[in-house]
């Protein structure tokens, strides 16, 4: 893993009210506190952010949020800008999920954007790429990851580009209990790195960390750690519960 430093996020999704996320994000912070040497985050639905925030500030769980419109503000009824999630105390944004992808609508060009608006109010992206089952089936897995991963950082420099955070997403292992093996994700993430040198240099494709995400859960997480170029994960359905997350947290112990 070189000197990339792990980095464990969950993704709420369209789950928790504002009561549950404090309860949660108040239980992860005590069962994380003496967690070393990475980084953790949880990105809870827009409403619950400002009040998680309070529960996490001073604590090693940073803030994420699951998404932004990239205008800096006007007349986009339902939207929520960079700056308004900085103002909220978001250190991260979820960029590009495939979710977002499938149920509403965003492309390659949409998700450069969103990537350009977070750069520049100094969030720090996590942007998500992954192939559909039928894509793998029919061998398209890395033409897929190169069209998203360049369209996605198009026009950006490479101090632009210093913080980001890849995480791949196989869409058919998200939320079906079905994960990529171990090897299967080091394939792909040996891949992109390789992918990030040739476009961005050796220095930035060594340094910028890329997350597993699709099932991710404590029986498998310490498996997939152990591949040199999986640098963390992004999780769903097993960051829901702090108890459970926490094992994430702790897959080294
Ligand atoms: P999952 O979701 O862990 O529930 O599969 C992962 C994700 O969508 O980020």
């Amino acid at each position: 893993m070189e000197n990339r430093k792990p980095f464990i996020a969950g993704n709420w999704k369209m789950f928790k009210t504002c009561s549950e996320a404090v309860n949660t994000a108040g239980q992860l912070v005590k069962l994380v506190k003496h967690a070393n040497d990475i980084d953790v985050m949880i990105a809870p639905p827009f409403t619950a952010l400002v009040p998680v925030s309070d529960v996490v500030k001073g604590s090693c769980v940073s803030l994420g949020a699951q998404n932004l419109f990239w205008e800096d503000e006007g007349a986009y009824t339902g939207e929520i800008s960079s700056a308004m999630l900085v103002s909220a105390g978001c250190k991260y944004v979820i960029i590009g999920h495939s979710e977002r992808r499938q149920y509403f609508g965003e492309t390659d060009e949409t998700v450069n954007k969103k990537i350009g608006s977070a750069i520049k109010d100094d969030l720090i992206p996590i942007f998500c790429v992954g192939e559909s089952e039928k894509e793998r089936e029919s061998k398209a897995t890395f033409s897929v990851l190169d069209k998203q991963v360049k369209r996605g950082i198009e026009g950006f420099s490479t101090d632009d580009l210093e913080a980001l955070v890849i995480a791949y997403e196989p869409v058919w292992a998200i939320g079906t209990g079905k994960t990529a093996t171990s090897s299967q994700a080091q394939e792909v993430h040996q891949f992109l790195r390789s992918m990030l040198d040739k476009i961005l240099g050796n220095m930035l494709a060594k340094s910028i960390r890329i997350l597993y995400g699709g099932s991710v859960k404590p029986s498998n997480i310490k498996e997939l750690m152990t591949m040199p170029d999986v640098d963390g994960a992004l999780v769903g359905g097993a960051s829901l519960s702090a108890e459970t997350f926490s094992k994430l947290v702790h897959y080294q112990v």
